[in-house]
């Protein structure tokens, strides 16, 4: 079963055929809603909102942990996450999508782990390649597939939030080598290594990051949702190309 988890402007998918909602239940707690369970053509899917339907949960306070694990549990084996971020390289500006391909972790105070220093011995994932290569692929394959442009690779940064970043984060981050830059690819992404599920990111460029381009002197909210909107009907068409036959 393919899982999606949707960030900000994909709070439900439409072309899902639902069968059923579900509360999953979790050793970490509440996930950020219930799951939709479903199908689109001829695949079984399991959604969830990562804000809560209501887009009421703010990046810092996402049970993260309880998301990966309600799917995992739900019979999930794929995981696609969708994700609004801001866009520093040049060529990933506002309403680009694109398929990280390497993450730089800045959060902090997250639960980001499932190892709670119980009985059992301690493990170091792997994590050299963040992203899974199958899904990646997947992904860049069904978006030339389906004709939708799509970037692929780019160093996605997490940042703490929910504030946005000053220009001068963000002229850091570019010179540690950060391409893309948005509040939840992290812990989301390390949890699902920890588990084993297969996870790779469908990124949405919003906006300029702070202090590039038309985002100089500031963010400015009212182009973002515009944007958001339309790029995630390209978005919704990959998804619906994952799940043809
Ligand atoms: N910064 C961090 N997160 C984001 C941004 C940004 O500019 N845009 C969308 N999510």
């Amino acid at each position: 079963m393919l899982g999606i988890i949707g960030g900000s402007g994909l709070t439900q998918l439409a072309n899902l055929d639902v069968s059923h909602r579900e509360v999953v239940r979790t050793p970490y707690g509440e996930p950020s809603g219930p799951l939709t369970f479903g199908r689109i053509g001829c695949r079984e899917v399991a959604f969830i909102a990562r804000h809560g339907y209501g887009h009421t949960i703010p990046p810092h306070l996402v049970n993260y942990r309880a998301n990966i694990h309600a799917l995992e549990s739900s019979g999930v084996t794929q995981v696609v996450s969708v994700a609004s971020v801001g866009g520093i390289r040049a060529d990933l500006g506002p309403g680009v999508l694109v398929v990280p391909h390497q993450i730089i972790d800045y959060t902090w105070g997250r639960e980001m782990t499932f190892q709670s220093g119980g009985d059992g011995p301690v493990v170091h994932v792997d994590f050299t390649e963040p992203y899974d290569a199958d899904v990646r692929r997947m992904l860049l394959d069904v978006a030339a597939r389906v004709g939708e442009p799509v970037t692929d690779g780019a160093v996605y940064a997490t940042t703490q939030g929910p504030r946005l970043e000053t220009a001068a984060e963000i002229n850091r981050m570019q010179g540690d080598g950060a391409d893309i830059v948005g509040m939840t690819g992290m812990p989301e992404a390390g949890l699902a290594r920890e588990l084993e599920l297969p996870y790779a990111a469908l990124c949405v460029v919003a906006n300029w990051a702070a202090g590039r381009a038309d985002s100089l002197h500031g963010i400015r909210f009212e182009s973002l949702e515009a944007v958001l909107q339309e790029a995630m009907a390209r978005v919704r068409r990959i998804i619906e190309g994952l799940c043809e036959a």
